[in-house]
């Protein structure tokens, strides 16, 4: 069992071997991910939304990250494990980043962490690469920046923000990133941005021409989320409905007496029973 390293992610763009990347946020999905074949686990702070139930990844907190990439880092021993910092830290001062990363890396283990932003985050971006924190870049759709955008909108439509954007790939990957998040652009700028940087681009709706790719483990599985799905997402399974199933069947079986069954329970020894009731009790009980 080989651990999945940013030299193996560096070769897998070489030789043109797709990355697959998915969310976890605890130790059961971790594991089940990991023996699925996933080569990088993303602790995002979409749990904000997917497991605390926030409208967004706002009000997620180091706290919530360090604990859930705790869960993670138990359960996955081949995958690479990244944590997001959460919703403003990267704009702190480099030591206060540097204090936010190593905590993830320390207490949690997490192997690197994923950034939001470019330009406005460089510094940052350099002081933690200097400093030996493997950095995952993220640019397109930033999630943390939803309210200053207006939504969840596709990004580097036009002309000016497509090269944008294409500069902003460039200048992560001179800062140092292993490795850069693209989210929710077209696919013909995903493909070029993708042929101009020499590190993995790994796309969440940036279309087919990506090194990777991401999604979330809660729309893959359609675990709660209600009706909307972006349409980026593909269901490859309906485990909220066979969760559903099975504890519909659980509940109905507790109101119905049939669970426990004989099988689910422990007796007490005809001695033990005999001290207890004198012999006799249990049948005046009606419990035999
Ligand atoms: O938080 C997250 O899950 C992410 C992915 C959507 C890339 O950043």
């Amino acid at each position: 069992m080989k651990k999945v390293t940013i030299r193996t992610l560096a070769k897998m763009k070489r030789e043109q071997t797709p990355i697959a990347m998915i969310t976890a946020y605890d130790y059961p999905s971790a594991m089940l991910v990991e023996e699925a074949g996933a080569d990088v686990i993303l602790v995002g702070d979409s749990l904000g939304m997917v497991v605390l139930g926030y409208d967004s990844t706002i009000p997620v907190t180091l706290a919530d990250m360090i604990h859930h990439t705790k869960a993670v880092t138990r359960g996955a021993k081949r995958a690479m494990v990244i944590a997001d910092l959460p919703f403003l830290v990267a704009h702190l001062s480099r030591d206060e980043v540097l204090k936010a990363a190593g905590r993830l890396m320390q207490e949690a283990n997490a192997y690197g962490v994923k950034l939001e932003g470019g330009s406005e985050i460089i510094d940052q971006m350099q002081a933690l690469v200097q400093a030996g924190v493997p950095v995952m870049a993220h640019l397109g759709l930033q999630p943390q920046s939803v309210n200053k955008l207006g939504g969840y909108l596709i990004q580097g439509k036009d002309p000016s923000s497509a090269l944008h954007l294409i500069e902003e790939a460039k200048k992560v990957e001179a800062a140092g990133a292993f490795a850069l998040v693209l989210e929710c652009v077209p696919e013909e700028l995903a493909r070029q941005i993708r042929d101009e940087i020499s590190i993995p681009v790994i796309g969440i709706g940036a279309g087919r021409y990506c090194d990777g790719q991401v999604l979330v483990f809660h729309d893959v599985l359609q675990i709660g989320g209600g009706d909307f799905q972006p349409s980026f997402v593909k269901r490859y399974a309906d485990v909220g409905e066979l969760i559903k199933q099975g504890i519909r069947s659980y509940v109905e079986e507790v109101k119905g007496q049939q669970f426990p069954a004989e099988k689910h329970v422990s007796h007490l020894s005809p001695e033990t029973e005999q001290h207890l009731y004198g012999g006799g009790q249990k049948e005046k009980e009606g419990i035999l």
